[in-house]
């Protein structure tokens, strides 16, 4: 069966993402739906992320007649169905079993981006050969170069053509949140875990038939499933190495765009166009990682001032609606990723969730641009 069989009964009970929100907190135990919630300290980036795109108004002008509009748009030479990717999420299958495979498919389905996180619950070998000509692959930068290059190997011959660097993770955040929930590593089978899993029977009964979710990429260089020891990698060698010549090496390494997540500073943007790399990525990781940061979108106004021409702007962090997409455009940016909204969809829906999201989004985009008398993404863009 296909998403079009469902598509009026989910546009009925679930208009919004907001309403996917309320109905996979419902599915998801509680420790899966606090570590995908969570933001870092007391939350407050995450509060001023809504805020700031709220605050971003247009004033609309009429009587332009019937307005046919094309949300298509092209980033680095490659024609996507609209301006919309799902961003990279670490323990994805965490927040639903098989997360990855339903986003990969849905990503082919509507010809947009699916970002793959080196910390996903699936290969890539295994996400490769769904997603298509759309994949892109997120990279945590080892310390070591050799694991690096067989990561970056491994990645492109699995059909990944677009290589995203996060930089803005030197340490791993402080996540009171999520250890208030009673989330350790490795997992640690408590009461309150069995009676999370007991009250959540759909959630354990697909986890206990796909197996429970394993950092799989990074296990292979550690040849061994302990949790422990595996997240031990991850914490000590995939963090804090990041410098401007180690993205040089990326960009010599890899044979595509190479672009860099969590820019926030316009130095930090040119710098990175001057090492050559071909697209920068605005985000403060969905308020996960400093909490003193700006929102997202207020920073983004002076890089795009920065950056100009130079190099297509990837932009993230607390895009709900179409609107919000909207608004991201217009201040500058060329191509807008979402993380916890396709997590939403997939844990309230399953299996079309990732493209009722799609839908959700697309559809308000197009209807708020014709509120505008707005065409196309470029006139978007460009309108004043
Ligand atoms: C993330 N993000 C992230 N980013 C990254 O580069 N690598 C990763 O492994 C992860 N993991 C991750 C896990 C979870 C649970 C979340 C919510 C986010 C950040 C992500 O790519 C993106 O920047 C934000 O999610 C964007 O904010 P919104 O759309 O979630 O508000």
């Amino acid at each position: 069966m296909s998403y079009e069989t469902y598509q009026k009964d989910y546009s009925n009970k679930f208009p919004a993402i907001e309403d996917l929100a309320i109905k996979a907190k419902s599915r998801i135990p509680h420790v899966a739906w606090e570590y995908l919630e969570s933001g870092t300290g007391s939350e407050y980036l995450l509060q001023r992320n809504k805020e700031a795109f709220e605050a971003i108004t247009f004033t609309p002008q009429f009587c332009k007649g019937h307005i046919e509009v094309d949300v298509s748009t092209q980033l680095f030479g490659q024609s996507y169905s609209c301006p919309i990717g799902i961003a990279p999420v670490g323990l994805t299958g965490l927040m639903w079993p098989k997360a990855e495979h339903y986003l990969a498919a849905a990503a082919k389905r509507y010809t947009i981006p699916f970002c793959l996180s080196t910390v996903a619950t699936e290969t890539p070998e295994t996400i490769g050969p769904l997603v298509g000509n759309n994949g892109w692959f997120q990279l945590y930068p080892p310390k070591e170069l050799d694991l690096t290059v067989s990561l970056l190997n491994r990645a492109k011959a699995s059909g990944f053509h677009t290589l995203v660097v996060t930089a803005d993770v030197p340490m791993a955040s402080r996540r009171e949140r999520t250890k208030r929930a009673g989330m350790t590593i490795p997992p640690k089978i408590t009461p309150q875990l069995i009676w999370q899993g007991l009250t959540h029977p759909v959630w354990t009964y697909e986890t206990l038939k796909h197996g429970l979710p394993r950092l799989r990429t990074v296990e292979q260089y550690t040849n061994t499933t302990d949790f422990k020891f595996v997240s031990g990698f991850v914490g000590n060698r995939l963090g804090g190495t990041l410098d401007w010549q180690y993205c040089q090496k990326l960009k010599a390494l890899w044979d595509g765009p190479v672009v860099l997540k969590g820019v926030l500073h316009p130095d930090d943007a040119q710098r990175a166009i001057d090492i050559g790399l071909d697209g920068i990525w605005v985000s403060n990781h969905g308020g996960r990682q400093f909490n003193g940061a700006p929102a997202s979108i207020e920073a983004l106004p002076d890089i795009a001032a920065m950056v100009g021409n130079q190099v297509p702007i990837i932009f993230d962090s607390g895009i709900r609606t179409g609107l919000d997409i909207m608004r991201a455009l217009y201040e500058g940016a060329n191509f807008v990723m979402l993380g916890r909204p396709f997590l939403y969809g997939i844990a309230a829906l399953g299996t079309y969730g990732a493209d009722h999201v799609i839908h959700i989004l697309k559809d308000d985009l197009k209807n708020n641009m014709v509120q505008l008398g707005i065409t196309s993404i470029e006139e978007l863009k460009s309108h004043k």
